[in-house]
């Protein structure tokens, strides 16, 4: 795993826009699908993209997917697409074609088949499953990544591209990429920001499979890691 140690968020961020600027530069011809994730780190990340790197970025060739989604329609403040749509999406050059949203307000079950079936459908498949260009994760306190959380490692076994999945700290339901299908990607980041997470970092970088996050950041076979957070 290549880690990229900043010293603030606003740096880390930075680092990391322009980090995949240069990868999809490098291959100019390449169409990029690209799987982000939720919560409140990347909003920082989509802001500055909004106001300092808008005019250098090949919208045409981004097909943006999500790895998780909250099951809350789009206008909620706990939407990830609504959250990125409101803070970058809305202020750059894509067009809504290609934008892959999670449905929220659907029914979970329904929709986690219906996004399986649309990923399988416009992601390239390698090994039999889609693989994404680039999987942008998070992680939480507890070690959770995309919306796996510790004590649900059934999703590891799952050979569905999205499942069902519930946060036990507030119960809410979650639509989540499964575990095969960001291990399958060319290259997974993780954008992990802030004091708070100065244990998840040891655990991704130091220890063995404790946690969601770190097992995938010690099995996936391109993994990066941008943080602010230094030992
Ligand atoms: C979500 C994310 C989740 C997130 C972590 C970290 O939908 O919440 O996909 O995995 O990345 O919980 O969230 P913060 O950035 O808010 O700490």
């Amino acid at each position: 795993m290549r880690t990229y140690r900043l010293h603030t968020a606003v740096e880390t961020a930075r680092t990391l826009i322009q980090h995949i600027i240069n990868c999809m530069n490098e291959e100019p011809n390449k169409i990029f699908h690209i799987a982000f994730s939720g919560g409140n780190t990347p909003s920082l990340m989509f802001d500055l993209w909004a106001n300092e790197f808008r005019a250098e970025t090949a919208w045409k060739r981004m097909r943006i997917y999500w790895v998780d989604e909250r099951c809350v329609p789009s206008d909620d403040s706990e939407s990830n697409y609504g959250t990125m749509r409101r803070i970058l999406l809305e202020h750059v050059p894509i067009s809504d074609s290609y934008i892959f949203p999670i449905l929220g307000a659907n029914d979970p079950k329904a929709e986690a088949f219906r996004y399986s079936k649309q990923v399988e459908k416009s992601v390239p498949i390698v090994f039999g499953l889609p693989s994404f260009d680039m999987i942008l994760l998070g992680v939480g306190e507890d070690g959770h990544t995309a919306s796996v959380f510790p004590g649900q490692e059934h999703l590891f076994c799952s050979f569905r591209l999205y499942e069902v999945s519930i946060n036990p700290h507030t119960n809410q339901k979650r639509i989540t990429m499964t575990p095969n299908v960001i291990l399958n990607a060319q290259r997974v980041i993780f954008l992990v920001s802030g004091k708070n997470k100065k244990n998840v970092v040891r655990d991704i970088v130091n220890s063995g499979d404790l946690t969601p996050a770190a097992y995938i950041a010690h099995h996936a076979s391109n993994v990066e890691l941008f943080t602010d957070v230094n030992d």
